[in-house]
């Protein structure tokens, strides 16, 4: 695809983005190994797209969102953000009691990144914070408050408002809901839906919890351990999941943590946990095919499969059929 029409279609094209940390092996030692945070991440957002990121805790998700607005620096691969403004991505943090600063009143938390960004003077920011407030459901009289002051969801709602004050295009929810109840999360769901099409706004949206991605994205990205394991649109996804970690992740099945110092050395990182793993998985690692219009796996196994039999449906099929075919 040549870079123009990515450039009219795509807001955020990452390629083969690595990010690994360096980890000792106990308090007191010498020797580290590498967390492999993120192992060849490739994939892209769609201008008023939101795209789901899912996987369980420590699998790299909110190192992607770094990576993204550019809080760290990539190893390798690339990230090209195609924006119309000169304004990079903002991040929604997951836990709204730590992202804001206690000693800054709502007034002082929204005034910074307006004055940076838009370039207005005083009296049109008071305005324009007025505004956001309004946006994001908060009255104006909390304006005078300092952090401690406000609930869950209302702290998460100025968290919101900062984002949006920036203008920019592409906003990364890191978990937005996960520290709150769940009748707020909805709420907060249902805003973050209604200010992305009321504003055509790019979004990714990160959780581990797949009925929450169900419910607010188009698209979905299955990670685990650095790498994203598939990848198409929720309706399919969702329906016929074809890895075998995201038919775990789906059934909600307790699994075994595992973590990436105890990852194979070689081959697929699944493959201590697969079910109808083969001979193949320990020695290569699986590449992210295309199997679908917009459908994308990375597991030896099911690619066969698929490439054999055809149809997305029978080869998930297949996959609900399978089990313990480990040879
Ligand atoms: N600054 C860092 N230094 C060392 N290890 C890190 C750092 N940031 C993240 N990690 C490690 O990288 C892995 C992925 O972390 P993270 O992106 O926070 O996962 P998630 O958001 O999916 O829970 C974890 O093993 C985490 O401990
Ligand atoms: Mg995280």
């Amino acid at each position: 695809m040549s870079k123009e029409i990515k450039m009219k279609q795509d807001i955020l094209v990452i390629d083969n983005v690595e990010k690994h940390f360096s980890r000792k092996t106990s308090f007191w030692a010498r020797d580290s190994y590498a967390v492999k945070a993120v192992d060849g991440v490739s994939f892209r957002i769609g201008r008023g797209e939101i795209l789901g990121l899912v996987g369980e805790s420590g699998c790299g998700k909110s190192t992607v969102g770094k990576l993204i607005t550019g809080l760290i620096p990539p190893d390798k691969g690339t990230i090209d953000y195609f924006g119309d403004k000169s304004v990079n991505p903002q991040l929604i943090f997951q836990d709204p009691v730590n992202s804001l600063n206690p000693r800054m009143k709502v007034s002082q938390t929204l005034y910074e990144p307006l004055l940076i960004n838009r370039f207005l003077s005083k009296k049109n920011i008071l305005a324009e914070i007025k505004r956001l407030l309004k946006m994001v459901g908060l009255d104006e009289k909390i304006l005078n408050k300092y952090p401690h002051q406000l609930s869950g969801g209302q702290k998460q709602r100025v968290g919101i408002a900062r984002a949006l004050a920036a203008n920019s295009e592409l906003i990364i929810a890191d978990e937005p809901t996960s520290s709150l109840d769940v009748s707020i999360q909805a709420q907060i769901l249902n805003l973050l839906s209604k200010l992305q099409s009321d504003f055509n706004l790019s979004m990714l949206f990160i959780s581990h919890d797949l009925s929450l991605i169900k419910y607010i994205s188009r698209r979905v990205c299955v990670m685990y351990l650095g790498k994203i394991v598939e990848q198409g649109l929720c309706s399919e996804v969702f329906k016929t999941p074809l890895h075998p970690y995201t038919n775990i992740l789906l059934r909600a099945a307790p699994i075994s943590k595992i973590s990436s110092s105890s990852l194979p050395s070689s081959g697929c990182s699944f493959y201590p946990r697969c079910k109808i793993a083969k001979n193949k998985c320990q020695k290569q690692v699986p590449k992210l095919k295309q199997i679908g219009k917009e459908h994308y796996l990375a597991c030896h196994v099911m690619c066969e499969i698929f490439s054999s039999r055809g149809t997305a449906s029978r080869g998930a099929g297949y996959a609900g059929k399978i089990k313990n075919v480990r040879k």
